[in-house]
């Protein structure tokens, strides 16, 4: 038996160890947005050290940031002198788990029930980044790596990566490699085994409308003073025309257009109306005219009210207009839109549109850059070639609708290409309540990742 029959065949029978060492990584509530969750951002990069530090690995070391620390290990322990370098990009934190009351089981639990593991961050990606560090494990306990590899796993992904930008900026060398393995992206379904080839960015806004000085009773004056709520919600209302398209003036400038190959090729995914209307449960979907769904969250942009907030919504009924009302609202982003422009759009949006009988205001939050990857990059035939050892079928290639600004940031920042995969699936409840992590898909993506670095090693 060689090297790599012997790795495939650890993880194998290391499969309840590895759940059971997953559990504990679920089990910490690291929300990257909570500023009372620091211990557990501290314990869960802590989590990861020791991982990395049990396998051997060197220059093992939490780096602190402006705000979440980096955990950072690398194997310069290659086979051969001239083997490639992998830089494996993840992030250890998590989206909040609210609302708690629709969880089956509690959110930190880590809860197996049937073929799937339950649990906030389970495939967003805490999942993905134990697949990588079990699948660098059942490598060095049966020998040597085939390539170099070096992890680079954030706390702040979910936050819009505020301090990786400047990270990788002070840290190029240290990061030096031949490529990124990023596995925060997923599959479409359990059978179908995919790279993600292009991603959205994101630009997040905070609108405030100020109305008047406090609440007031609305029946002494409404009809005289101009409610903020109605103003912000027509205000919203306004973004989106006829078409669904969005009214921001100047948005779609510079979006780049889709070719007819692309199209095509797009097109044999089997991501139909059908396909959104199951995965979301609504009665009609809802989009730009003249694209198909998968075109429209892969490579056409958007706009959504994330949450709104105004006056009372408590139990029972209080009469009051509110002194101020504000929406969280995000565009995802296309190849070649500037995401910093997009503020100067919603901000002459607002200026052009706003009431005189209202004060507003914008606030920017995190923003990055949609990224479109190289598929002809030898990684990605050697993480091809490994979904077709594992799986018996080789992957399709899909633009994602998700944000991962690291990607566009990586190929500025250090001159490197990521290759983009993962093991979640598509209903996996990412972001929402009951997330899980679908565990025999999740057992052939670490063998999966076994085979990419051989694969990858023995390219050159
Ligand atoms: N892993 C997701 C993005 C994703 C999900 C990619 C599914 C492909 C398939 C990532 O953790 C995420 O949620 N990112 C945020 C980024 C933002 C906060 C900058 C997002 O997309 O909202
Ligand atoms: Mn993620």
């Amino acid at each position: 038996m060689n090297n790599r029959q012997k790795a495939l065949e650890y993880a194998q029978t290391m499969q309840e160890s590895f759940l059971e060492q997953l559990k504990t990584f679920v089990h910490i509530p690291s929300i990257s947005t909570d500023p009372e969750k620091k211990a557990a951002m501290q314990a869960a990069a802590e989590w990861i050290t020791t991982k990395l530090k049990d396998l051997g690995l060197n220059e093992v070391a939490v780096i602190p940031t402006e705000g979440h620390p980096v955990v950072y290990g690398e194997c310069r322990c290659a086979n051969r002198p001239d083997a490639p370098t992998v830089l494996i990009y993840g992030h250890y934190d998590v989206q909040p788990s609210e609302p708690d009351d629709l969880w089956h089981s509690p959110p930190f639990e880590a809860t197996l029930r049937g073929e799937n593991l339950y649990g906030r961050g389970a495939s967003d990606m805490k999942g993905q980044v134990a697949a990588s560090i079990f699948a660098v494990e059942s490598i060095l306990k049966n020998g040597n790596m085939p390539v170099n590899i070096k992890f680079m796993i954030e706390g702040e992904e979910e936050i819009g990566s505020p301090n990786l930008n400047s990270f990788m900026e002070s840290h190029k060398e240290l990061l030096a490699c031949d490529v990124a393995l990023n596995p925060d992206s997923g599959m479409i379904a359990a059978d179908l085994p995919t790279i993600t080839y292009a991603l959205r960015g994101l630009a997040y806004f905070e609108i405030r409308v100020y109305g008047p000085e406090h609440d007031l009773h609305s029946g002494l004056f409404g009809g005289v003073v101009h409610n903020p709520a109605q103003v912000l919600c027509e205000l919203i209302a306004g973004m989106h025309d006829q078409d669904g398209r969005i009214t921001l003036p100047g948005f779609y400038d510079r979006v780049r257009h889709l070719s007819a190959e692309e199209r095509a090729e797009l097109a044999k995914l089997p991501m139909d109306e059908e396909y959104y209307k199951r995965q979301t449960g609504v009665p009609a979907l809802y989009g730009e005219k003249g694209f198909t769904p998968v075109e429209r969250v892969g490579a056409r942009p958007s706009l959504d009210v994330n949450g709104i907030y105004s006056g009372f919504t408590g139990q029972g009924q209080k009469t009051v207009i509110p002194s101020w009302a504000m929406a969280k609202v995000s565009t995802r982003l296309v190849p070649d839109q500037d995401p910093a422009a997009v503020f100067d759009q919603l901000q002459q949006y607002l200026m052009e549109k706003a009431p005189k009988t209202v004060r507003w205001e914008l606030i920017q939050m995190s923003y990055g850059a949609a990224s479109i990857s190289d598929i002809h990059h030898p990684a990605t035939q050697a993480l091809a070639s490994a979904f077709l050892s594992v799986w018996g079928k080789p992957p399709v290639y899909k633009r994602e609708g998700g944000s991962i600004p690291v990607v566009g940031n990586m190929q500025r920042i250090l001159g490197v290409e990521s290759v983009l995969t993962g093991f979640g699936l598509s209903d996996d409840n990412i972001h929402g309540p009951n997330e899980k992590l679908h565990l025999p898909t999740w057992y052939k993506g670490i063998q999966t990742l076994i085979h990419f670095f051989y694969n990858y090693g023995e390219q050159r």
